[in-house]
């Protein structure tokens, strides 16, 4: 096992400050620190607060990381670090740590795509990754629909949101529903409790937007008309059924994205489907996706809820098969690149 690249990862996309290590598929430590609490009076990040979190966490968490790894800096045989797409300022925090530990240690680095991580974060649960695949990245910053050939080289988009990320719906769902930030994970725990009473809007599944859309997502609709359904309750002086509400616009984003994976899967005529990002932690979206993909013959491989959230095991995951297929590192001056193409695995 030792032959195996031994990798850093630094995560800074958004407001986690993930630092991982892995040793080729094995996840030797997982350091996040999250300033999600100093965003969640604001109902959203806010991009300062984060960029500052990041400064201040940076270092106690490279090396909290390599205290559980057991490992030194000088071990590791390269660096990788999300280099986009994200937040800019908070990019920057984690180029620039990444790059000064590169030119220090005298190792590699790797600049990546944050969303080819979310893809190559899966082997470090259920090994080496099937290719081609097709992966559904829900979180709160993207949902797409996307072919992986090979993840180190190529990610070619097949639909994304043309609004809405689906957990910016849940988060702004949770809101007028007066549940905490960030909300899915509380929706998720409410629709338990409640039953689909309530047929909520499926956004481009009409069929004249199937012909223009037919793998892209738009969640505003389904935001709005929530919205204007607990209005109308309220205006009404009647009591709003939290759990049901809940439970219904839960079935909508789920029916959609379900939908929509399987059938790209069955056009591309690959067997597997991978699901990434934060919104994968999603109860019912695991079963409804599971359940209509194995009616077609096709598996899904869903990583553990801590592998699904942003962290920095998925950076270190995708440099380590950058490493092992031998993958050229990138230039010292590599970017932050707030909007980096998905087609761009490596900066
Ligand atoms: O991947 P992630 O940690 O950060 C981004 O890259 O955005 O995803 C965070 C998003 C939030 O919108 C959060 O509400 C959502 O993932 N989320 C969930 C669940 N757990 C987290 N959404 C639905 N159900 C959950 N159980
Ligand atoms: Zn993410």
């Amino acid at each position: 096992m030792t032959d195996q690249p031994l990798i850093l990862g630094i995560e800074t996309s958004c407001d986690e400050t993930g630092v991982g290590i892995v040793r080729g598929h094995t996840l030797l430590a997982d350091a996040v620190a999250s300033s999600v609490e100093e965003h969640a009076r604001f109902g959203g990040v806010v991009p300062e607060v984060a960029s500052r979190a990041h400064l201040d966490a940076m270092v106690p968490t490279i090396e909290r990381a390599c205290e559980t790894a057991g490992i030194r800096p000088y071990d590791v045989d390269a660096i990788a670090v999300t280099s986009g797409p994200g937040l800019a300022g908070a990019l920057l925090v984690g180029v620039a740590a990444a790059k000064a530990l590169a030119i220090g240690l005298g190792k590699p680095i790797y600049g990546v795509n944050h969303l080819a991580a979310h893809v190559a974060v899966d082997q470090l649960e259920h090994g080496a990754l099937p290719e081609p695949c097709l992966a559904m990245l829900v979180s709160g910053g993207h949902s797409s629909l996307l072919r992986v050939e090979d993840v180190t080289v190529g990610v070619e988009p097949m639909g994304a949101t043309i609004d809405d990320a689906a957990g910016e719906a849940f988060d702004k769902v949770a809101r007028l529903l007066g549940l905490p930030f960030p909300g899915g994970p509380y929706i998720d725990r409410a629709a338990r409790e409640g039953h689909v009473t309530i047929d909520f809007p499926r956004g481009l599944t009409g069929r004249r937007d199937l012909e223009r859309h037919r793998f892209d997502f738009s969640f505003s609709g389904l935001k709005t008309a929530v919205a204007r359904w607990v209005e109308a309750r309220e205006r009404a002086g009647e009591p709003v059924p939290v759990d049901d509400v809940a439970a219904s616009f839960q079935e909508a984003v789920c029916d959609v994205l379900t939908r929509k994976a399987v059938d790209a899967a069955v056009s591309e005529g690959v067997e597997d489907i991978l699901v990434g990002g934060g919104v994968a932690a999603n109860s019912r979206l695991r079963t409804l996706c599971e359940e209509r993909a194995a009616a077609r013959g096709i598996r899904v491989r869903v990583p553990r809820p801590g592998l699904c959230t942003d962290n920095g095991a998925m950076v270190a995951a995708l440099g380590a098969e950058m490493l092992a297929r031998g993958r050229r590192p990138s230039a010292l001056d590599l970017p932050a690149d707030s909007s980096l193409p998905v087609t761009s695995v490596l900066a």
